[in-house]
């Protein structure tokens, strides 16, 4: 369900394209759940939509001249940036993109996006091979370095009659998308988190390796929720086939426990949280052949070295006003070892996944945890999806630590 946020006054920037259409509901969407709507059209957007639907769907003039006159005196590109909490552009044209990535205001909404300093949104819309095009994916990547959102286009039936990618994203979407973003509390805002998650793999040799059943997802999902609530996050991820959405996320590939430990080490430094998510192998072989270990007669022992637990160092070095969380995956006297744990590596939280709680644990997405946090508090958590078993572990490690 899409959460409620409080009234916001939203820019919607239209350009050429047949996805204009669908602005028409964008608008709806956004004036039903009382949000105001103030158009910024383009020549070319005007083409597929008339001023009379937006501003009678609006209930505002529409704006699409620098040139003409509708209110007393204001200089309109400005006052319009001071007015808006939001800039969406739906649909967002590759002409447009690469005007506002390239600085190039020629007309009342590159004009506009120009001096707007709140958060924009933009849906891009064009056929496949426009989309892919070299330039027009450069232009996409400076936007979102700017900080832009992108709302990724779907794929589907695009106007020149070929099924692929390119279709704006669905109204319904792009309102839950911008709700999402201003129900979310920023209560992170400002602090910078670590957090590592999915399998470590341990090479034997060439072909093969030492690996678990971890996915990634919970510690994924705990990097997006923390992005989303305001923090700075980096994410250490051993392989997994997971895709961060938010942008924020700096995502860092390692495949081994000691490239995952480096790497943890040298991003902890200045963290306020880390979250030790991520299933790290605790052997490693202690040699890896160069070639292909060609199979024998008879059985075959491989030599199997401890790998440097990550959370106990990171106790050690840990700092007062860090915030270390691990997880303890258990299957017998789950709460005692996980309380163990806690007091061993000097955590302030221990998240506990116990094996027999049905629908919690590996490759599934959904979770049940308890966690235990230093100073004696526990949260019980019921089976849930792991996004929102996510959001609670991180409400719980804020009031109990943070507030
Ligand atoms: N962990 C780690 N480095 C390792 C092994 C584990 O940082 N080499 C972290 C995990 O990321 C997790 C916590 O330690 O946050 C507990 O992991 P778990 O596998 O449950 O326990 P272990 O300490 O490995 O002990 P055991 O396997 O004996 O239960």
């Amino acid at each position: 369900m899409t959460p409620k946020s409080a009234p916001k006054k939203i820019i919607l920037g239209i350009t050429g394209g047949i996805a204009a259409y669908k602005s028409l509901s964008l608008i709806r969407l956004f004036k039903k759940s009382g949000h105001e709507v103030k158009v910024v059209i383009t020549k070319n957007g005007l083409q597929f939509v008339t001023p009379l639907t937006l501003e009678t769907l609006s209930q505002n003039a529409i704006h699409s001249d620098c040139f003409t006159r509708n209110e007393p005196f204001s200089v309109e590109h400005i006052s319009y940036a001071e007015w808006a909490d939001v800039v969406v552009i739906a649909p967002a044209s590759a002409n447009i993109i690469g005007k506002f990535a390239n600085g190039i205001a020629d007309d009342a909404l590159s004009t506009l996006l120009l001096a707007v300093k709140k958060p924009i949104f933009l849906a891009p819309a064009m056929n496949v091979n426009m989309y892919e095009n070299e330039a027009v994916q450069r232009n996409l990547a400076q936007l979102e370095k700017q900080g832009c959102h992108i709302i990724e286009p779907t794929e589907g039936d695009l106007a020149c009659g070929i099924s692929a990618k390119g279709r704006m994203e669905e109204p319904e979407k792009i309102f839950e998308i911008i709700t999402q973003f201003f129900a979310e509390k920023k209560k992170w805002l400002g602090k910078r988190a670590v957090v590592t998650a999915g399998p470590t793999y341990e090479p034997i040799d060439p072909v093969r390796f030492i690996g678990n059943h971890s996915s990634g997802l919970m510690g994924f999902a705990l990097a997006e929720k923390l992005a989303a609530q305001g923090a700075e996050v980096t994410l250490i991820t051993g392989p997994t086939a997971l895709h961060t959405t938010n942008k924020k996320i700096q995502r860092i590939d390692v495949v081994t426990a000691k490239e995952m430990l480096d790497q943890t080490l040298a991003y902890s430094k200045n963290a306020d949280i880390i979250i030790m998510a991520a299933a790290v192998a605790d052997y490693t072989p202690k040699t890896v052949a160069s070639e292909k270990i060609k199979k024998k007669n008879n059985d075959w022992e491989l030599p199997l070295q401890k790998t440097t637990d990550i959370l106990l160092e990171l106790g050690k070095r840990k700092e007062k006003k860090q915030c270390l969380a691990g997880f303890a995956l258990e299957t017998e006297n789950e709460t005692e070892n996980a309380k163990q744990k806690l007091q061993q590596k000097n955590a302030d939280f221990i998240v506990l996944n116990s094996l027999k709680n049905k629908g919690a644990g590996f490759k599934c997405n959904t979770n049940q945890v308890t966690v235990f946090a230093k100073n004696g508090a526990v949260f019980e958590g019921k089976c849930k999806d792991k996004t929102e078993v996510a959001a609670e572990i991180l409400e719980f490690v804020f009031k109990e630590f943070f507030e």
